[in-house]
């Protein structure tokens, strides 16, 4: 069954480990972090964004798939299954469609709209059951072929916003999605620590999680951050192991062109990837 992320996120912190949110999308992804976590005993996110819920038909299909493989593969560790980055609009079809964790990113709105809105779905997911996170300053990233760099959160805005109830933050610390560019400035520890000053017990969390270096990762979760999200780097380690294959010519041998063999180096790359992760986030053994 799948749980909120709420309990598992503050056992994290208290105990100075981080949980990966890994985001899934399609079958092979979500079986591949399922079967990781089991190995490992941790706990895990499974994170859709929008794009990734459409591309799977919809989250009604996601809840559908994520709670039969569950079943099947006899599950147990503790399993979120959360929406990434979600619109005002689509926090309510996931709380519909069933889902456990929302993400409700209000980062570009003035903050007394962000206030308002997230207020009113933190009432919305509570009242059934589900963990809801927000974010304060927005995170950066790649888009039409531009990487902007990730913006520092304001400590107060995020204090206004934890105390609105959400269960975890996430906070702008100069990362961003996707690969970081070589001039990038690393993380801002400084605004993580004056974040968490003021906002105490609150699980933090760390989005852009692929290709930041490991000791910053470990001051990070040593600073507050008990949430760390990967996206990219699973797409990456995927797209090695699919080109390998088929660049060694293994689709033409035999039954070679058989998904359930063209789809096995990428399959297996992305576990290999997620363990890496849980073993760096500390999250190995803690389910
Ligand atoms: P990356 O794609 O950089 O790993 O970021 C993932 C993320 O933060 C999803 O919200």
């Amino acid at each position: 069954m799948l749980v909120s992320a709420t309990e598992m996120l503050k056992k994290a912190k208290a105990g100075h480990y981080a949980v990966g949110q890994f985001n899934i999308n399609n079958l092979e992804w979500t079986k591949a972090i399922l079967q990781t976590a089991q190995e490992l005993n941790s706990p895990v996110i499974l994170g859709v964004s929008e794009g990734a819920g459409k591309y799977m038909c919809g989250y009604k299909t996601v809840v559908g798939m994520v709670n039969g493989m569950m079943e099947e593969l006899n599950i147990t560790v503790p399993v979120a299954l959360h929406l990434d980055h979600g619109s005002y609009d689509h926090c309510y079809k996931c709380l519909e469609a069933g889902f456990s964790s929302i993400m409700f990113d209000g980062s570009h709105y003035p903050i007394d709209e962000n206030v308002a809105k997230t207020t009113e779905l933190v009432k919305a997911a509570h009242d059934k059951g589900v963990s809801i996170e927000a974010e304060v300053g927005s995170i950066g990233g790649e888009e039409d072929g531009v990487v902007g760099m990730g913006e520092c959160a304001d400590p107060k805005e995020c204090k206004a916003i934890a105390d609105l109830g959400v269960d975890f933050l996430a906070a702008g610390i100069g990362n961003i999605h996707g690969k970081y560019p070589a001039n990038w400035q690393g993380l801002s520890f400084e605004t993580l620590d004056a974040i968490q000053q003021l906002t105490g017990d609150l699980p933090l969390v760390l989005h852009g999680g692929t290709g930041i270096p490991a000791d910053m990762i470990k001051k990070a979760i040593s600073l507050g951050v008990a949430k760390i999200n990967v996206n990219t780097e699973c797409q990456l380690s995927f797209a090695a192991a699919t080109r390998k294959y088929i660049e060694e010519g293994k689709d033409n041998q035999g039954k070679g062109y058989d998904p359930r063999k063209l789809l096995a180096p990428g399959f297996e790359a992305i576990k290999a990837t997620v363990k890496e992760k849980m073993e760096l986030f500390g999250s190995v053994g803690k389910a």
